[in-house]
């Protein structure tokens, strides 16, 4: 069994593909046995920050030929422990992989032979996105300290929480419907919460509403604040866990925090990662820190989750 860790953001360009990168690279310095996945469908760059020639067959050919196994796209990089398995630019990122293409998908990536599959994804709340970052109930999320970035961090983790619940429960069922209706109602600024629709939840089954809250319970995304120019950015990252505590019922843990390093886009040029040109900066000290806590900490099953059948109507309206 593997530990799988997607990793999401709400906004895009905050550093989440840098940091697959790096901590994938440490984790595997670490001997660890580490499979980074770029499943930014679309616009896969993960190559590029692990210095990787863009030349191996990626996940498209998992996707849509016959008889290709996942395992078969994997590459070895020149780390030891560390191996990459390429994503797809032909695949249109915006497009929703059919259900079952996902499942596949998804399967496979959990019968992967490693001790961490890294999965770099891109970023926005689409239902690919939302699906795969719920392999695990403790992905993490990356954001910056700026308001913008928060927010959507903040979005991203609501809409989450809804589709989480929403196949928690059977196609076409009361319930369903209770979380499709729930889902035009305001809750920020109200006292209006996810664990009011827990108890509506109850309302039509005990059973139901118990196992909403222990799906909102067990549910424990992890935060890394990158880009940070001050300490005081840390308060940002607490705020973020008091406004997701309050609204959706959810805790978080914050797992570290990453300065504003100026190096960061020349080893991107140079195709070279900083936690191998520079291993002592503040940079590399701060992914190993966050490879630490990641290792520390205990993971609980893996969801399950129902087929999503009817779609929830586009979220990003109600975030
Ligand atoms: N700690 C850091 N210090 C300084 N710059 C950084 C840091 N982390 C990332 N960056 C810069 O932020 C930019 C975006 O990084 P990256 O591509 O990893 O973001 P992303 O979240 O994966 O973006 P996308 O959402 O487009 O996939 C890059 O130009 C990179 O140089
Ligand atoms: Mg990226």
């Amino acid at each position: 069994m593997n530990t799988i860790i997607p990793i999401a953001s709400g906004k895009g360009g905050v550093g989440k593909t840098i940091f697959t990168a790096n901590l994938g690279i440490t984790l595997a310095k670490m001997g660890k046995t580490v499979i980074a996945i770029d499943l930014d469908l679309g616009s896969s760059n993960l190559h590029t920050c692990l210095g990787i020639k863009n030349q191996h067959p990626g996940i498209g050919n998992f996707i849509y030929k016959k008889g290709i196994s996942l395992e078969s796209l994997i590459v070895k990089t020149d780390i030891d422990h560390l191996y990459f398995i390429p994503g797809d630019s032909l695949i249109p990122g915006t497009a929703n992989l059919q259900y079952f293409i996902k499942m596949k998908l998804i399967k496979a990536i959990q019968n992967l032979v490693a001790d961490y599959v890294l999965i770099d994804l891109g970023a926005g709340t689409s239902y690919n996105i939302i699906d795969f970052f719920l392999m695990s109930k403790t992905g993490l999320i990356v954001t910056t300290p700026e308001t913008t970035s928060i927010l959507s961090a903040y979005a991203f983790l609501k809409t989450t929480v809804f589709r989480m619940l929403f196949r928690s429960f059977p196609h076409k069922s009361k319930e369903r419907e209770l979380i499709h209706n729930f889902l035009t109602e305001r809750i920020e600024g109200t006292d209006n919460s996810f664990l009011r629709l827990t108890k509506l939840l109850n309302n039509i089954n005990p059973k139901s509403g118990a196992y909403g809250l222990e799906q909102i319970s067990d549910f424990y995304p992890r935060i890394v604040l990158n880009i940070g120019r001050n300490k005081e950015a840390i308060s940002l990252g607490s705020r973020l866990r008091q406004i997701c505590k309050k609204n959706i019922g959810i805790n978080m843990e914050y797992v570290g925090f990453i300065e504003y390093t100026e190096q960061v886009s020349a080893s991107i040029i140079n195709r070279t990662a900083l936690v191998i040109t520079s291993p002592n900066s503040q940079f590399a000290r701060a992914v190993k820190q966050i490879a630490a806590n990641l290792i520390k900490i205990t993971y609980v099953d893996k969801p399950v989750l129902f087929e999503s059948g009817e779609d929830l109507v586009n979220l990003d309206n109600f975030v």
